[in-house]
């Protein structure tokens, strides 16, 4: 089984033309876990160690999708310790059908429907990207989190070592220099350094940076595709938009940078991981 890494310089980054991309959200849960739900458990356990979960504590999800992090945290803490939220309607549905006993509000990060100091934690898996107003959605989850308590996220490194989307916008950018516009290697808050700025700016505390190395399998490489062809996601949204001869030149493209076959294989990715606590 071959395991394939992004590597650094990986080609030239544009600005996302829509700096949320939110809406390629609203989507079935089942294409999402084809695509990047795949590395969603393992990267859900790395930030709840980097923020110290513990048994007895209570925690909230904040853009759970359909639920990787929030079915982890009822694992250690128990359903009626989890809450989640999330704007997209179909993602809050299937995280509330997942994780039975979980509270799950459709809300966005801005807006969190939850008392001052309701929780010890407050948790965003790959959500403060695509959030309308990361500085208000940052200070929400701070707001919700209890005085001591640790609001923490994990974000990818889509510029440098998310291999998947690393290699799928190398891919579409040298076919279609536009879509340089839509490269998540441009999201705002990808790198350690905006990534503490945001939360040092949301008035956290001992603000920490560190990355956690996921990995995800694959079958072959129209598995890895089949994921894109849901249409989820930034990348998802651009390979569907594409017509059938672009979308088949796309994923020769993408098949012959990732070195991939038929045969099955691994690919890791990179996320950075912040931590702060509430004063
Ligand atoms: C890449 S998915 C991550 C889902 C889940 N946390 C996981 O790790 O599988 C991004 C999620 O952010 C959600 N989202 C988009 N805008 C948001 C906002 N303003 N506040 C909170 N979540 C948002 C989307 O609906 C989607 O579920």
């Amino acid at each position: 089984m071959t395991v394939l890494t992004a590597g650094a310089g990986g080609g030239s980054l544009g600005v996302m033309s829509d700096p949320s991309g939110a809406e390629t959200f609203r989507a079935p849960a089942e294409a999402y876990d084809l695509n990047i739900g795949r590395y969603g458990r393992e990267l859900a356990r790395a930030l709840m160690a980097a923020a110290g979960v513990r048994p007895g504590e209570r925690a909230l999800d904040v853009g759970c999708g359909p639920g990787a992090l929030t079915t982890e945290l009822a694992a250690l803490l128990g359903a009626g310790r989890v809450a989640a939220a999330d704007p997209s309607v179909p993602f809050a549905e299937a995280c509330r059908a997942r994780v039975p006993g979980a509270r799950v509000e459709v809300a966005p990060a801005e807006a969190l429907p939850f008392e001052d100091g309701a929780f010890d934690h407050a948790l965003a898996q790959l959500v403060v990207n695509f959030m309308s107003d990361a500085a208000a959605g940052v200070r929400e989850m701070a707001r919700v989190t209890r005085a001591g308590g640790v609001v923490s996220a994990a974000v990818w490194d889509y510029a440098e070592e998310m291999t998947l989307l690393r290699r799928f916008w190398d891919a579409a950018v040298a076919l279609d220099p536009a879509a340089a516009d839509r490269d998540e290697g441009g999201m705002p808050f990808c790198a350690p350094g905006p990534l503490g700025d945001l939360w040092s700016g949301a008035g956290l505390a001992g603000v920490d940076v560190s990355p956690a190395v996921v990995s995800a399998g694959y079958d072959g490489f129209a598995d890895l595709w089949r994921g894109l062809e849901g249409g989820v996601g930034p990348a998802g949204a651009y390979a569907t938009s594409l017509p059938p001869d672009g979308r088949a030149r796309l994923a020769a493209e993408l098949r012959r940078r990732l070195g991939a076959g038929d045969a099955p294989f691994r690919l890791t990715a990179r996320a950075w991981i912040v931590t702060g606590r509430v004063p």
